[in-house]
């Protein structure tokens, strides 16, 4: 498994103008190997920059980013990324949709059914697989667009708000299904997410990133508390209701207000 590490990067994009919008500033930071780490910010504080660069759909302006000690140029198998919007190909089914990535990899035959089918099952899916993504709910989409991430067993996976478009309800299923799928299946994986409680109930980091420029504000260790409290093995509502995870939530809360409103 690989660890993502950031040194020292930075990211300026230049307007239509021409004038430069320094996006990102000196970032340092590594993700262990199966490590769970979320980010949170303001919006515009460069959290999609930081996951597109991982991904390598971006490149620093400054510093670089290694995923298992080999710097990033471009995307790469190792690397699943999972964004709000499904992107499912809508003329594919669930089954073609999930195998795909393995299908490019030149897996055979065997090894793609063998690992549809366990994702389908994993993620609940048995009796969707010959459906096209317009037959399916948004939260059902989106547990085929992680089910086809996971099925080419990368080392990281790199979510950029997975859940944003779920409703409510959707959402609570899909972090404890994502806990679960963590249990069972440990990777590296960068969560980008606005949401503090989906933060603090699933990372076993949480960073929280400053606004203009996008900088590092703090580190919020959670992994601790939830291994001493077993947060893992307990339902969300029942986790969410715990004093150490209410007192988390607050402080994290603080420090993206401070981010927001200055001075407070
Ligand atoms: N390709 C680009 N060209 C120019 N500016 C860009 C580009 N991509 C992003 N930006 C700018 O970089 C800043 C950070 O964008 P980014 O999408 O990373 O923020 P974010 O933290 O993900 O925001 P949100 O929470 O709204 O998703 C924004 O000001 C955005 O306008
Ligand atoms: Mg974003």
């Amino acid at each position: 498994m690989k660890d993502i590490r950031f040194d020292g990067v930075g990211k300026t994009f230049t307007t239509r103008g021409g004038a430069a919008c320094v996006v990102l500033h000196d970032i340092d930071l590594t993700v262990q190997a199966r490590e769970f780490v979320a980010v949170v910010g303001p919006s515009g504080s460069g959290k999609t920059t930081l996951l597109r660069m991982a991904a390598g759909l971006d490149q620093p302006s400054a510093g670089e980013v290694r995923v298992g000690g080999r710097r990033v140029t471009g995307p790469g198998p190792d690397r699943a990324v999972v964004f709000q919007h499904f992107a499912l190909f809508p003329w594919k089914t669930v089954r073609q949709n999930i195998a795909f990535g393995l299908r490019c990899q030149g897996a055979s035959r065997a090894r793609q059914t063998v690992a549809v089918d366990r994702y389908l099952a994993l993620m609940g899916l048995d009796d969707a697989a010959d459906r096209y993504p317009s037959q399916l709910s948004g939260g059902m989409q989106q547990r085929v667009a992680l089910a086809r991430s996971y099925a080419i067993e990368p080392d990281v996976l790199l979510m950029d708000e997975p859940f944003g478009a779920l409703d409510a309800q959707t959402r609570t299923v899909m972090q404890e299904e994502l806990i679960r799928l963590s249990r069972q299946e440990p990777r590296t994986v960068l969560f980008i997410t606005h949401a503090v409680e989906e933060a603090v109930y699933l990372a076993d980091r949480v960073v929280v990133l400053a606004h203009d420029p996008g900088r590092l504000r703090e580190i919020v260790d959670i992994g601790p508390t939830r291994a001493a409290e077993a947060w893992n093995t307990r339902p969300i509502h029942e986790v969410m209701e715990l004093p150490s995870f209410t007192h988390l939530r607050t402080r994290l809360w603080r420090l993206l207000r401070d981010q927001i409103r200055p001075g407070n």
